[in-house]
């Protein structure tokens, strides 16, 4: 096996699941992965490079050029620039649209920046995946529900996002359906819930990744709130398969949840990140976040049903398998480290 490695790798990188029925799969095709310089595209880009053509469209804000797989090729470009968006679509049979102001609170900072590129940038998507005649499989988000009157939260729940960004959100997830609908071309909308995985990086890189840097530092975990609010934690690699199905699919025009069907609790989730650390961090709370959303859980029937989808990486093995990877890495770099940084001053003379 490969040794474990901290950049995005999905086909190694399963979280330990087991895989049961036969996966879809797509090859020969010329792919496009806007955002696949960074989480979620990285590992799309990689699990799709071996078979097909892939292209990477990326303007490097929270990306970078090393998480691109070797094979894929890099083009630096902004999508709300058509003209780049058009040129990088010429020739392409499928665009898996990842790039966006991913974090609820960049986008409650600032609603203007956050709707240009998650909206306005969709839309040039769209429409040069128009003229190029490709299908189109968007990154949308579990934010578009906000606080839903019932859980599991079904598909047909009404849209009230709670922050700017779950409203940008709910702007594309509307446009998949109208472009489906209106000019014929095939997109389908992923309603992602909160995704976790190797190589999630940077400051706004969601609650995992801050509590496992910070358990694995032995420093207190932050909690916003009073820690009760609910999220369901899917792998990356359970995300990476769900648009593969999507691409492959006949059921277009529409959106499906990608979660686990499972959620706890923020306070929970500490606990486990503490207990499969052994770190003796504390926590402490801090006020809740702004645009924050309470509860959140999959219902998952939809994708199982038509997409053929089911996440496979239970929360515990997936943030084992993490950790793991984060210790194997720690390890492999001390033991190759030393030299020219500050030596210790061991008295050797
Ligand atoms: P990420 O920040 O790691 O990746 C986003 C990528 O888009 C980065 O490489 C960034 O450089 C690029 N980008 C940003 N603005 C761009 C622009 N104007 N032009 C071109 N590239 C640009 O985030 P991620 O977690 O990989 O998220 C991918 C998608 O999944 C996003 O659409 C996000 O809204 C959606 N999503 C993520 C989660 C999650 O929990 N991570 C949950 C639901 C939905
Ligand atoms: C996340 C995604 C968003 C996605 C949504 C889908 C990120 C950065 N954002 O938003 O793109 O559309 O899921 O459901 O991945 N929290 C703490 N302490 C911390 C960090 C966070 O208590 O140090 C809390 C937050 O207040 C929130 C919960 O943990 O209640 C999850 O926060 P976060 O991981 O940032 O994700 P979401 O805001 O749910």
């Amino acid at each position: 096996m490969t040794p474990p490695q901290d950049g995005p790798d999905t086909r190694e990188n399963d979280g330990g699941a087991s895989a049961g029925e036969p996966e879809q799969k797509l090859r020969d095709k010329t792919v496009l992965v806007t955002g696949g310089a960074g989480f979620i595209g990285s590992h799309l880009a990689r699990a799709l490079v071996g078979d097909n053509e892939v292209r990477v469209l990326d303007n490097l804000t929270t990306g970078t050029p090393d998480s691109v797989p070797d094979g894929a090729t890099l083009i630096e470009g902004d999508v709300r620039d058509e003209t780049a968006v058009k040129r990088a679509m010429a020739g392409v049979d499928v665009v898996f649209h990842q790039a966006a102001v991913v974090s609820v609170e960049e986008s409650v900072a600032d609603p203007s920046r956050s709707h240009g590129v998650n909206v306005d940038g969709t839309l040039a998507v769209l429409e040069a995946a128009r003229e190029a005649d490709a299908r189109v499989v968007l990154a949308s988000s579990a934010a578009v529900y906000g606080d839903p009157e019932s859980l599991p939260v079904t598909i047909d729940e009404a849209m009230t996002p709670r922050s700017p960004y779950g409203a940008d959100k709910v702007a594309i997830d509307a446009y998949a359906h109208a472009y489906d609908a209106t000019y014929g071309i095939p997109v389908v909308a992923l309603r992602y819930f909160n995704v976790y995985g190797p190589g999630q990086r940077g400051p706004y890189s969601g609650v995992i990744e801050a509590f496992l840097q910070r358990a694995l530092d032995d420093d207190s975990l932050t909690i916003h709130g009073d820690g009760e609010q609910t999220r369901d934690f899917v792998h990356v690699s359970d995300i990476v398969r769900a648009n593969v199905a999507a691409a492959t699919t006949e059921h277009t025009g529409t959106a499906y949840n990608v979660g686990t069907g499972e959620s706890v609790t923020v306070t929970e989730l500490a606990a486990i990140i503490r207990e499969e650390t052994g770190s003796d961090a504390g926590v402490h709370h801090e006020d809740a976040r702004s645009g924050d959303v309470r509860h959140s859980r999959a219902a998952t029937e939809r994708a199982r049903d038509q997409l053929g989808f089911e996440a496979r990486v239970p929360l515990r093995e997936g943030l084992s398998h993490l950790i793991n990877q984060r210790r194997e890495i720690t390890q492999r770099s001390e033991s190759v480290e030393p030299i020219s940084q500050e030596a210790p001053d061991n008295g050797d003379g």
